[in-house]
């Protein structure tokens, strides 16, 4: 090994995000498949659904610590989102599911989240908060978004999590949670 070079720092690719309870996860599996069938394309796999609150990307490894005591200081109240809708991106052909009315609990959470990040100085996608939940990617361009019955999600935490690309997809750790 040459002894001028550094060895590349540990890099995790992280994110936070809402993550759902069995009953919730099941629905919406449910919802996914029926959807699917209109659309064809890849479904989230049940076990990795979740609501991205801010995406972090490749974070050093050595300071997961001091963001995780970022996260701990952003307080959470328990609310519950109602997802009633399905939409298509046709920029990345993703068919999501979200709240028409999304809570302000919510928008609270992300502002406080994202304010703690930026205080600890670990950067963030800036892209504004566009709450989704994607359930299938690739999906054909034209099909009828079939009916279905909304999700109550009672929301009492939020979670770091971690993605690790596979040959099969991403698989998501959650490295810690906070109620
Ligand atoms: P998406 O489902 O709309 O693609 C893990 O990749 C999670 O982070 C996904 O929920 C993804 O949203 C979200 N995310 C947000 N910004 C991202 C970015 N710049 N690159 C990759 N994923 C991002």
């Amino acid at each position: 090994m040459n002894h001028d070079q550094q060895p590349a720092a540990a890099k995790l690719r992280l994110f936070f995000a809402l993550w759902p309870d069995d009953a919730t996860r099941t629905a919406l599996a449910e919802w996914s498949r029926k959807i699917h069938r209109a659309t064809g394309g890849r479904e989230t796999r049940p076990e990795t659904l979740h609501l991205t609150l801010a995406f972090l990307g490749e974070f050093d490894a050595a300071r997961v610590r001091e963001l995780e005591a970022a996260a701990a200081r952003v307080r959470i109240e328990r609310f519950v989102v109602a997802f009633d809708e399905a939409g298509y991106w046709k920029h990345n052909r993703i068919v999501w599911a979200a709240a028409s009315r999304s809570p302000p609990e919510l928008e609270t959470l992300v502002a406080e989240l994202r304010a703690a990040l930026a205080q600890t100085r670990v950067a963030y996608d800036p892209k504004p908060f566009v709450p989704h939940i994607t359930l299938i990617r690739k999906a054909r361009r034209e099909f009828t978004l079939p009916q279905f019955e909304p999700i109550r999600w009672p929301i009492a935490d939020f979670a770091l999590v971690r993605s690790v690309l596979g040959s099969g997809g991403s698989e998501y750790f959650i490295q810690a949670r906070w109620t």
